[in-house]
């Protein structure tokens, strides 16, 4: 939280970038101009063995926070989330002619079209009939899929997987907007991804979490910085690293493990959301129009009675110091993120806000 022109709390309530922890902007700000040696971090080279330490330590620190297992490969690459959609049929289809999509918003569809560049992507369930605003109940998954792709937050939907779906073969997850908000069954995955910008610090990295069984099966075409073997065998500096977001990365894990980890920010994200859904399912004038099973608990979007309120509500909200709540152009009206950085009093403060705003305008 920082404060408004007339000192009043700002929060940010952005799907991405999103609000960092002020603990983290304030390490930040100390840092910046002398981190080694008189010079920032932005200006050494990522080879210092004082880099390469603090790059090992950041992976430990993110392996004791999600309770990674030893067979799991930890790798830090550049391209965002979205390069991902190539990178994981790239490295993991293996020689295979089809892989399995689940289709439940706008995300895990850009995943399926991205990989059809690379082999068949099955659309093995959608949601889309719906207006991506449930779950599916059942899949057709194919046999000779090496793993099944879904994405278990969608961002823009506001579509959460409470439990991942189930299959006998790996999933491989799109965690982009949700990472480090529960804890993980390993068992199940072959990969899970996440840029940071959401939940991991800022855009510039984004964090593989792959089993090591999959490495070494990339095609050959795999550019070397996408390929999941290299990166392993080069700590994830194939070339030069965007060392400044790796940094805050691990700013973003420490503050994460001093919170209480993943128990403690489990139970806040349960809190914050409960706040939000309460209020617009006890009103008639907001309204969420996701199934309840499917509700995320991190992007909320909700609607407005019209779309003349939806504005008036965006910029006087905007006016008492609540950013950044229009939701995405796919779906249009607003959407609350409620990332680990966003405080329970940012969330009352909106549910305050939207009370009064009710009474004014309902
Ligand atoms: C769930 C999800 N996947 C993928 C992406 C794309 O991420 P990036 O911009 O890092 O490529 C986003 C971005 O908002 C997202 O929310």
């Amino acid at each position: 939280m920082t404060t408004t022109n007339n000192s009043a709390p700002l929060y940010n309530f952005g799907a991405g970038p999103a609000c960092l922890p002020q603990a983290v902007l304030a390490q930040i700000r100390e840092d910046i101009p002398n981190w080694y040696e008189g010079m920032s971090i932005m200006e050494i080279s990522h080879r210092l063995p004082v880099v390469m330490k603090l790059t090992e330590k950041i992976e430990a620190n993110l392996r004791t926070l999600l309770a990674i297992p030893e067979e799991f490969a930890v790798l830090f690459m550049h391209g965002g989330a979205r390069t991902q959609f190539s990178a994981v049929p790239l490295n993991l289809l293996n020689g295979a002619a089809e892989a399995d999509y689940i289709v439940t918003g706008h995300w895990s569809n850009l995943a399926l079209k991205d990989a059809s560049a690379y082999c068949k992507a099955e659309c093995v369930a959608s949601t889309s009939e719906g207006q991506f605003t449930s779950l599916p109940s059942h899949y057709r998954f194919t046999e000779a899929s090496p793993y099944i792709h879904y994405t278990d937050n969608e961002t823009i939907h506001g579509v959460e997987f409470a439990t991942p779906p189930e299959a006998d073969k790996w999933l491989v997850s799109d965690m982009t907007s949700n990472i480090l908000t529960k804890s993980l069954d390993f068992s199940r995955y072959g990969l899970i991804y996440a840029s940071a910008q959401k939940n991991l610090g800022i855009a510039g990295i984004t964090v593989v979490i792959v089993r090591k069984s999959l490495l070494g099966k990339a095609h050959p075409f795999t550019p070397p910085t996408l390929n999941y073997e290299l990166c392993f065998q080069n700590h994830s500096m194939i070339n030069t690293p965007p060392v400044f977001s790796w940094y805050v990365l691990g700013l973003v894990v420490d503050w994460a493990l001093q919170m209480g980890g993943l128990t403690a920010i489990t139970k806040q994200v349960a809190e914050k959301a409960k706040l939000l859904y309460e209020l617009i399912d006890a009103s008639d004038f907001y309204h969420n129009p996701v199934a309840i099973e499917a509700r995320s608990r991190i992007n909320i979007p909700f609607r407005l009675p019209s779309e003349m309120q939806e504005s008036l509500f965006l910029a006087e909200a905007e006016k008492n110091g609540l950013k950044q709540l229009k939701g995405h152009k796919v779906v249009g009206g607003c959407r609350a993120s409620f990332y680990n950085a966003m405080p329970i009093e940012g969330v009352k403060a909106l549910v305050d806000f939207m009370r009064y705003f009710e009474k004014a305008h309902g």
